[in-house]
């Protein structure tokens, strides 16, 4: 693996390979890879805002003994008129491995072909988030180990979701159902043929993925009460709910929107436990990229 931009690049097999390197870093079956000749140094190049991709990344890097070199967008020559593929020229004459990144998918993948530095994508607008799909993969896998036929249903706003991009990826890849539920006007025009009722889906889902209403990408911003009502994942509509199903939300969520403290309660929701498997998971990618050997 040189890159990692989109989750469509990967086959079944890498993907179940970073998914089974990232449960063993958790289960502590493996020790932390080497790394042979100079310790790799890893950039953040994060133009959008970020929590969990970010500092996982980075709390990842510090586990593998990566140095870590923060580009710091808002302190960086990019205030002086500086271009973010002249920063990356700067990253590259310095020599450093692989930048984590947060900026739009198609300038990675053309920055790809003529840079020297290996580039993940941190996630970008409304395009896509391959690391979140990959960890919730092995969130779910330490649940199910065969996801082959399951279904997952996703409920939110769609339209501007880069996870839900990503999922629809790794769906075909890991042959995975997928459902929608959301307001008409959220709903992908490429993929209409997977809305169902939120009930029916509810009742049907393996996996339920709560997304949030970003309402930073909307003109209006949306009535909390209404919203929970119609689409968001509360105590009654937790009864719907398979016993053995799973409640995921990527995160930031909207408290009392698309969920309410009852889902946070439940056994079933494991949004804490995809914020630390973001860890484990973001591991596995970077001993894969930077090429990091581990002892058998
Ligand atoms: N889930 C996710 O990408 O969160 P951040 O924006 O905080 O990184």
């Amino acid at each position: 693996m040189n890159h990692l931009i989109r989750c469509r690049e990967l086959s079944k097999e890498s993907v179940e390979a970073i998914l089974q390197m990232a449960l063993d870093f958790k289960r502590g079956t493996v020790e932390v890879p080497l790394f042979f000749g100079q310790v790799p140094q890893v950039s953040f190049v994060f133009l959008e805002n970020s929590t969990r991709t970010k500092l996982s990344f980075e709390a990842a890097a510090l586990r593998l003994g990566i140095q870590c070199i923060d580009f710091e967008a808002d302190k960086s020559s990019l205030a002086k008129g500086e271009s973010v593929l002249d920063s990356f020229r700067c990253l590259e004459a310095m020599g450093v491995d692989a930048a984590i990144v947060r900026w739009k998918d198609e300038q990675l993948e053309e920055l790809s072909e003529s840079l020297g530095i290996k580039l993940i994508s941190a996630g970008e607008g409304t395009s896509s988030h391959p690391t979140q799909a990959l960890l919730d993969y092995m969130t779910w896998k330490e649940s199910v180990s065969d996801l082959r036929g399951k279904n997952l249903l996703i409920v939110g706003d769609i339209a501007h979701s880069r996870v839900a991009s990503s999922h629809f990826e790794m769906a075909e890849i890991m042959g995975v159902n997928i459902s929608l539920v959301g307001p008409e006007h959220w709903m992908p025009v490429d993929h209409l043929d997977k809305k169902v009722d939120l009930d029916e889906g509810l009742q049907n889902a393996d996996l339920v993925m709560m997304l949030r209403v970003q309402n930073e990408r909307h003109e209006r911003s949306v009535h909390t009460e209404d919203y929970n009502y119609e689409y968001g994942l509360n105590k009654q509509r937790l009864e719907l709910l398979k016993d053995d199903a799973l409640i995921f939300h990527p995160g930031p969520f909207n408290l009392d929107v698309e969920i309410t403290q009852d889902v946070l309660d439940d056994p079933r929701t494991r949004i804490w436990e995809q914020v630390k498997n973001g860890v484990f998971t973001r591991m596995a990618i970077l001993t894969k990229i930077l090429g990091g050997k581990l002892e058998s």
